[in-house]
């Protein structure tokens, strides 16, 4: 064992730093573990906001917000945990004021908070149009003001299960090569979602579902994997987030007859519907021949420049260094593009799995409080209150118990297998598989689902496995072997598609993110109001079910 801690994070987004400094709070010896510096993660990607029912702009309150994020989540969500994050929001929230982030201000020096989809009340706190990578920030800041010891560059490759419980990672130090072998009390996975699964995504290289893969492959459950949001504005071909924040200030959506289409889609709620909606409306509209190469319009021209410049500049720059586009003189080329994972590790509202001593936060994790559609800024919070949950819940349970046991082993077992791969000498390169995993997944598993395409998905999936047995990593040395390590993700990649498509097929109505509008076009409360659960059973996916957790909220026709 290269060395050992109580409690060990892997991942250092928003989730993983909010984990890790309570973890550290609580009084456990806790490090983290992170592919990546910390501030270059995902989370500083997120950009409109935070939601919590601050109350700041408007009168809003937990239970209001709590109501929203269920009927957003078409129903889907775990009442009980809703609650608790829409409760425990405001609190947190004002933490992170207080440890230095830089909210937007209203006139009267309050936090200001702007309207988003599917919210009844301008509920997002937000810094200008930054508010992921603020947050991240300030994070970092308390992770070294606690002087937490982060193992940078090292990619978690394998959990360490003995005795039934989780006792610790072997990782891969992308800087000098080589296996290490981090003993721990307790786990707790953070790292992000698996957006690169698809072509057209907002998520950046990093993001290929390291933490689910990991949890799937020690006997973990994961739970409502065919759940993935389609965010309705990425920036076309590159994928690049354009904030829900823009139509939060306003902006509208236009076809390429210049009509605000979504009057006929959300006639009350308009371009502020829930993003299933909205994504479902642009893709249709585009099919049926009202796009622009493939594109819908975003139209800010009539927010001004100045509140442009004050609340998107980031907007505006990313239009204009991936575009070309100034979207205070013209309307940015949009289309719907893979988001956010509502799906993931299955955990309680403690974090905590079906493995003693392993937790998961952040997007890896199904809690579930999105459901079947996220809520736009209830990702940031739901980072921020579950990061905090589950350190707290770790870090107890890691000091009431002593023992950590790494068995010599895995670490043989691990060391044979890396060996036989980078042995070999011919086959197919990674990236082959890996563009038409994701060329597929776009095309048979997007915004809209029909039978036969998952049916053949599944195919595909299968055929890409197989061929990933015999895959090939030219690049034999130690130092930043991005080749090794990218074929390590893409057996992460293949085997979370294959549980995504399996729970695709099964779930047979239209709910939230899973819309099959050919076959199952209704929401079928009588036979699937539960939740997928997958788990591994010698290498293949196995699909169970289990109830959704209602609180005080019946299902109710979903309309905006
Ligand atoms: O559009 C956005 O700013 C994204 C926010 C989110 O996904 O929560």
């Amino acid at each position: 064992m290269d060395a050992q801690h109580d409690v060990l994070v892997v991942g250092a987004g928003c989730a993983g730093m909010r984990a890790a400094i309570e973890a550290f709070d609580a009084g456990a010896d806790v490090a983290m573990i992170s592919k990546i510096h910390p501030t270059r993660s995902h989370s500083g990607a997120a950009e409109g906001g935070i939601n919590a029912a601050l109350g700041n702009a408007s009168e809003d309150d937990p239970e209001t917000h709590a109501f929203d994020t269920v009927k957003g989540s078409d129903y889907l969500g775990d009442q009980d945990a809703i609650e608790i994050l829409c409760r425990e929001a405001p609190g947190d929230v004002y933490q992170l004021e207080n440890w230095g982030a830089v909210f937007s201000r209203t006139e009267d020096g309050r936090i200001a908070q702007r309207p988003f989809g599917a919210a009844g009340a301008p509920r997002t706190a937000y810094a200008a149009d930054i508010t992921g990578h603020v947050l991240v920030q300030v994070l970092y800041e308390q992770v070294v003001k606690r002087d937490i010891l982060t193992y940078e560059e090292w990619f978690a490759w394998k959990l360490v299960v003995d005795d039934g419980r989780c006792q610790g990672v072997i990782c891969w130090d992308l800087l000098n090569g080589g296996l290490k072998v981090v003993g721990a009390k307790t786990v707790i996975l953070a790292t992000g979602g698996a957006g690169r699964l698809y072509t057209g995504t907002t998520n950046a290289y990093s993001c290929t579902g390291d933490g689910m893969a990991l949890a799937l492959r020690a006997g973990v459950a994961l739970k409502d994997m065919e759940m993935m949001q389609f965010h309705p504005t990425t920036l076309a071909p590159t994928g690049v987030l354009i904030t829900e924040g823009c139509r939060g200030e306003g902006a509208y959506l236009l076809n390429s007859e210049g009509e605000r289409f979504l009057k006929d889609y959300a006639p009350n709620a308009m371009e502020l519907a829930s993003r299933d909606v909205i994504s479902r409306a642009e893709q249709t509209e585009i099919d049926q021949g009202r796009g622009i190469e493939g594109n819908v319009l975003l139209d800010l021209r009539h927010l001004g420049a100045e509140k442009i410049l004050e609340r998107l500049h980031g907007t505006r720059e990313l239009s204009m260094v991936f575009m070309g586009i100034d979207p205070i003189h013209e309307p940015i080329p949009v289309r719907p593009g893979a988001h956010y994972h509502m799906g993931g590790v299955d955990t309680d509202a403690w974090g905590q799995t079906s493995l003693t001593g392993l937790y998961a936060a952040g997007e890896v994790a199904c809690v579930s409080v999105h459901g079947a559609n996220r809520l736009g800024g209830n990702a940031l919070m739901e980072t921020i209150t579950f990061g905090k949950r589950s350190g707290r819940h770790a870090a107890d349970w890691a000091l009431a118990n002593t023992t950590v046991t790494v068995p010599e082993g895995v670490v043989t077992d691990a060391e044979r297998e890396l060996k036989a791969l980078l042995d070999r000498r011919d086959g197919e390169r990674p990236w082959k598989i890996r563009d038409e995993l994701a060329a597929t997944m776009h095309e048979n598993f997007g915004v809209f689902r029909r039978e036969d395409q998952m049916q053949r998905q599944g195919q595909i999936v299968d055929g890409l496995r197989e061929r990933y047995e015999r895959v090939v990593v030219e690049d034999k040395g130690d130092v930043f072997n991005s080749d090794l390590t990218q074929a390590l993700e893409l057996g992460f990649l293949l085997e979370l598609a294959e549980a995504m498509v399996v729970c695709g097929i099964a779930r047979k109505e239209s709910r939230g993110a899973h819309a099959r509008p050919h076959d199952f076009p209704e929401r079928d409360d009588e036979n699937f109001l539960k939740h997928t659960l997958v788990t591994s059973v010698d290498g293949r996916p196995r699909l169970d079910w289990k109830p959704v957790t209602m609180t005080k909220w019946e299902p109710k026709e979903r309309t905006y």
